[in-house]
């Protein structure tokens, strides 16, 4: 079995050498490569020791309750202990070359690409999936998350839990449906906690910088085939996945204005899983504030009223 594995990691670093991005993985061979590698894992005594140790990640938070640094901290936190990181360090960030097409055959080949990405798929437990963006591909509007949870990776879709529930409800009352937004996330496998089984995991973390940093090339190409209006960044840690780690503190700092990601404005507003633990008038009335802002960008109807007296025109 580690023979076959090695045989298979020696045969992609050739076909990567040799420039090859990409390669066709059947359903059936992806399946017994998923069971070999979670075989290997539960037959490895201890996970070894990085040669370089990792960088310090933030401590493990649920998924739906990941947005503690939404509210401006007064004092700094103390440094959060690093967990013990089993991975091996991930390879550089993909290069994204998407095929000739239309829009739509551009966003299928970009689809398949992700989902058979090998490095994705290796953080992806047996039965779980890596998750790419859904939507309209004539989205005037791109929503962006941090990660998959534990109800995406099952689901294959981003924003399907309690806190993806919400973010309907808001589209919704934006004037929208669903589909008629693109909903993607920086991250394309949800992140590994230390302990879990076949079954499943328990809790959420946050992305490491690392990890989103090898996703985003991913986030891009959607954005370039997509080609949205404007981007709103779903929380402090998708504002940092595109404004950049260590660019802004709190997200109040960001929260609220316009930024700029791929040559298109950016959004950033507050992530739906912190109004759910916060829901009281003042936040949802501040996350309203920032998706009128969008509405009126978009082109999208705003009332007199509600511009009057939520953007103060
Ligand atoms: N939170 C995110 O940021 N993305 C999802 O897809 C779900 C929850």
């Amino acid at each position: 079995m580690r023979a076959s594995l090695t045989a298979i990691t020696e045969e992609l670093q050739r076909l990567k050498a040799a420039g090859v991005r990409a390669v066709p993985v059947t359903e059936e061979g992806l399946r017994n490569l998923r069971a070999q590698i979670a075989a290997r894992r539960t037959a490895l005594p201890a996970a070894p020791k990085a040669a370089v140790p990792p960088a310090a990640e933030p401590a493990p938070v649920p998924r739906e309750r990941s947005a503690s640094a939404f509210t401006p901290a007064p004092t700094p936190a103390p440094k959060p202990a690093a967990p013990t990181v089993k991975e091996p360090p991930l390879p550089p960030a993909p290069a994204v070359v998407l095929p000739e097409g239309d829009k739509a055959a551009r966003w299928a080949a970009l689809r398949t690409m992700v989902l058979g990405d090998p490095v994705c798929q290796s953080h992806v437990r047996p039965g779980k999936q890596v998750v790419f963006g859904v939507g309209s591909i004539e989205a005037r509007i791109m929503f962006v998350g941090e990660a998959p949870g534990a109800e995406e990776e099952v689901q294959g879709e981003p924003f399907v839990g309690p806190a993806g529930q919400l973010l309907t409800k808001m589209i919704q009352g934006m004037g929208l449906k669903r589909e008629e937004v693109y909903i993607g996330n920086i991250m394309n496998w949800r992140p590994e906690m230390p302990g879990g089984n076949a079954q499943g995991q328990v809790g959420n973390r946050p992305p490491t910088e690392a990890e989103m940093r090898y996703c985003l090339p991913y986030l891009r190409a959607q954005i370039e085939v997509v080609n949205p209006v404007l981007l709103v960044a779903l929380g402090k840690t998708a504002a940092e996945g595109l404004l950049g780690f260590h660019t802004f503190k709190a997200l109040g700092d960001v929260r609220g204005r316009w930024h700029e990601f791929a040559g298109r404005p950016l959004m950033v507003t507050y992530h739906p899983s912190y109004i759910l633990r916060e829901p009281t008038n003042r936040k949802k009335r501040m996350i309203w504030e920032d998706l009128l802002q969008v509405m009126e960008r978009a082109g999208l109807p705003v009332s007199d009223k509600q511009r009057g007296y939520f953007l103060g025109k």
